[in-house]
This record gives C-alpha cells, sequence and structure tokens, in this order.
C-alpha cells in the first residue's frame, strides 16, 4: 500500500506570468522593506473593489476577516446561523465573540443552506447568517434567498472562500449580502500564502474593518473601551502573489474548466450519477465534490483511490455540532452524517493532467456502476 499521492486533491499553482510578474515586485519590497499596509496592499483592494464595486478590505486570512467582519456587525448577543456542514472554526469564532452558533440545515444538491432558512431566522436573535458557497458551488436559489433574508432586515455574510470568480464579478456571489469574503490560502482557488479580502457595502464598516487590522497606534481605541489581540493585515508579499492570480484568474479557470467538463463528460457517457441531478458544474468550483451514494461505498472507493496514489477527502467528517466544544447547539442529524460522509472531494487543480482526470473518474464510476470498487 502507498501512502504518497501522486494525484493531490489541490496544490497551489503559480503560473509562469505569475511567479515573474510577483518575483519582480517581491525584489523591490524587499529593497524598500515595507512589509504590511504599503501600494500592494492598495493595489489588490482597489482592483477588487473596482471589479465588485464594494468596498475591499484585504486582511491576513479568511478567518480574520470573518473575524472583523463579525466585529463590524457587533456580533455579540446575536443568533449566528451557519450551515451545519461548515468548517468548525466559523461557529467557534462566533461562540468565542458571545454569539450564539445555531446549525441550518443543508441542501444535498447544492450543499449549500437549506432555502427555507427565511423561515429559521424569523424566530432568531438578531440573526447573522453566514452564507457559505460550499467548495465554491453557487446554488441556484442563492441570491434570492440571500436577497430576502437581508429584505427582512437580518445581516448576511457570504462566505467566497472557495469561489472562484468571473470576469465581471460586480453581480455575482459575494455582491449579495451585506458583507462578505475570499481566502487567498494555498488550498483555494486563488492560492497564495495566505490572506483573505473582505467585501463591505456599508462604507463605514468598511473603515471599520481597515482600521482595526492592525494592532499599533491603537491607544485611543484602547481607552475608548476597545481590544486588539493581533495585527490582521495582509503582507505586502501575500498582496503582490493575490493580486497576480486575480489578475491571471482567467487561465485558472479555463484550466479548471476543461478538468470539470471532463469528469461530467466521463460521468454523463457511463450514465454514472456522480454529480446527484441539479449539481451543475460551474466555474465558479473551488473543489470538485461527487456524491458516492452511501458512506460504505465511499469509503471503500476512498481505500482503493488511496492506494493507488490518489488522494481524496470529505470536507468534513461531522456536522460542526458534533464536536464537543460546539455540541451545545444542537444534536446531529443521522441523514446529514450519511451526507457528509458520502460526499467526497476529488483530485481538481490547475495542473491536472487529462489522463489522471480518466483515472480518478474510472474508479468513481466502478464504484457507483459496479456496486462498490473491485
Ligand atoms: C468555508 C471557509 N471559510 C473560511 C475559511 C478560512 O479561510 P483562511 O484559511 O484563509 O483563514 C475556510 C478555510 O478553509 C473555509 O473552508
Amino acid at each position: 500500500m502507498t501512502t504518497s499521492h501522486s494525484i493531490p486533491i489541490w496544490r497551489t499553482y503559480l503560473s509562469s506570468p505569475v511567479r515573474r510578474q510577483t518575483h519582480l515586485e517581491v525584489a523591490n519590497l524587499l529593497k524598500s522593506g515595507r512589509m504590511v499596509d504599503g501600494p500592494l496592499t492598495e493595489r489588490l483592494e482597489q482592483t477588487v473593489q473596482s471589479a465588485f464595486d464594494r468596498h475591499a478590505v484585504a486582511v491576513s486570512s479568511g478567518m480574520d476577516a470573518i473575524e472583523l467582519l463579525f466585529e463590524a456587525a457587533e456580533v455579540r448577543g446575536r443568533d449566528v446561523l451557519i450551515p451545519a456542514n461548515c468548517f468548525p472554526s466559523i461557529p467557534a469564532l462566533a461562540d468565542q465573540l458571545g454569539a450564539r452558533p445555531r446549525p441550518v440545515p443543508v441542501d444535498p444538491v447544492h450543499l449549500a443552506m437549506a432555502e427555507h432558512v427565511p423561515e429559521l431566522a424569523a424566530d432568531a436573535l438578531r440573526p447573522i447568517v453566514v452564507w457559505v458557497h460550499h467548495a465554491g458551488m453557487v446554488a441556484p436559489y442563492a441570491r434570492r434567498t440571500i436577497t430576502t433574508l437581508r429584505a427582512s432586515g437580518h445581516t448576511v455574510i457570504e462566505d467566497c472562500a472557495y469561489v472562484l470568480s468571473g470576469d465581471h464579478p460586480a453581480d455575482g456571489p459575494g455582491t449579495w449580502g451585506d458583507m462578505a469574503l475570499f481566502s487567498y490560502a494555498p488550498t483555494k482557488p486563488l492560492s497564495g500564502n495566505g490572506g483573505a479580502v473582505a467585501l463591505l457595502r456599508d462604507a463605514a464598516d468598511a473603515e471599520q474593518v481597515s482600521t482595526r487590522r492592525s494592532h499599533s497606534g491603537q491607544e485611543h481605541r484602547w481607552l475608548g473601551g476597545d481590544r486588539f489581540h493581533r495585527g490582521r493585515a495582509i503582507t505586502e508579499f501575500d498582496a503582490a502573489v493575490a493580486y497576480w492570480q486575480w489578475h491571471h484568474r482567467a487561465d485558472t479557470r479555463g484550466a479548471l474548466h476543461r478538468l470539470a467538463a471532463t469528469y461530467t463528460g466521463l460521468f454523463g457517457s457511463s450514465n454514472c450519477l456522480a454529480l446527484p441531478i441539479g449539481r451543475t458544474a460551474q466555474d465558479t468550483w473551488g473543489r470538485f465534490t461527487v456524491d458516492l451514494a452511501t458512506a460504505a461505498i465511499a469509503r471503500q472507493a476512498r481505500e482503493r483511490m488511496a492506494k493507488n496514489g490518489i488522494a481524496t477527502s470529505v470536507m468534513f467528517d461531522l456536522p460542526w455540532s458534533g464536536y464537543s466544544a460546539l455540541s451545545r447547539a444542537q444534536p446531529v442529524e443521522n441523514d446529514l452524517l450519511e451526507l457528509l460522509q458520502r460526499t467526497v472531494c476529488i483530485p481538481y487543480h490547475p495542473t491536472m493532467r487529462i489522463p489522471d482526470v480518466h483515472r480518478v473518474a474510472e474508479f468513481v464510476t466502478d464504484a457507483l456502476i459496479q456496486g462498490g470498487p473491485q
């Protein structure tokens, strides 16, 4: 049995134009010694701001973006509605900031919050809804539901950590809620060393997020009762990488589009329902997730792929409310557990070769068509 994976799920890839352009800027940066709060951060913010037509604040990570957005939304004492299939750090952060995280059921096709979330929000205490576009999948009802939530006076934060934006993002995901975030961590579709950007509709909130990134020079805020634990500014190095990855994102999208078309073509030609009816590949996807019908089939198929050097993962082993640190929230439903365990991420990265897509698809198809891997 081999344990090293020759086909990873994701590989951080900086194309040669991205490397070349970043390289020149980093050389200048090292000479200037200005590591944060410089022209590269400002350029990234201005570019993202004009692309989305929202205020943009570059920060040190996706989690720091969420923290700053929670702080701007004055999260303490509020209910925070979070999809049950979410990264547990988000409910843990809400809890730490004095809010009450509440799990929301998810739709098995798009793995997004269920469409009836406005009904759940109706009896919540001044709710903040964290709408996660899971794996970069954008549910067909996402925009409509987010608009309904906002129209009822609820705050919506769109988590676009895995969303790969198109050429004209101003009407797309990230612009529907009150606030949003995109991450540039190494596992995300525009991968770098790290960093993120927060988008906001409200200028005063954006100003607050911007000024609260730094933990130095804040004496006047300390005097006013505020507190700062650490700096949350993006480094100039990360801002340079993120900018060039953003600038060349059409290349990343083109490469991923070819992989997705090959996967879907192969699944379609063997009548394999790895993508459940209604889950159509989108250029926004940062992960390719298939539904392997049952947790048992998924387990077997993953073991077999691992033996053949193909990495897979489930996004989450448990709903976040299943972890002891967060279990105050609510009991875990069995059908959700089964959904998580049969939902498998398969390799999908810009440098993946088409013959490797065929190899992976064969394992998936065998698992589903022939009643399990041979
Ligand atoms: C849905 C989601 N939101 C936010 C984050 C946090 O992003 P970062 O790694 O940049 O802190 C992650 C991290 O994987 C994530 O999966």
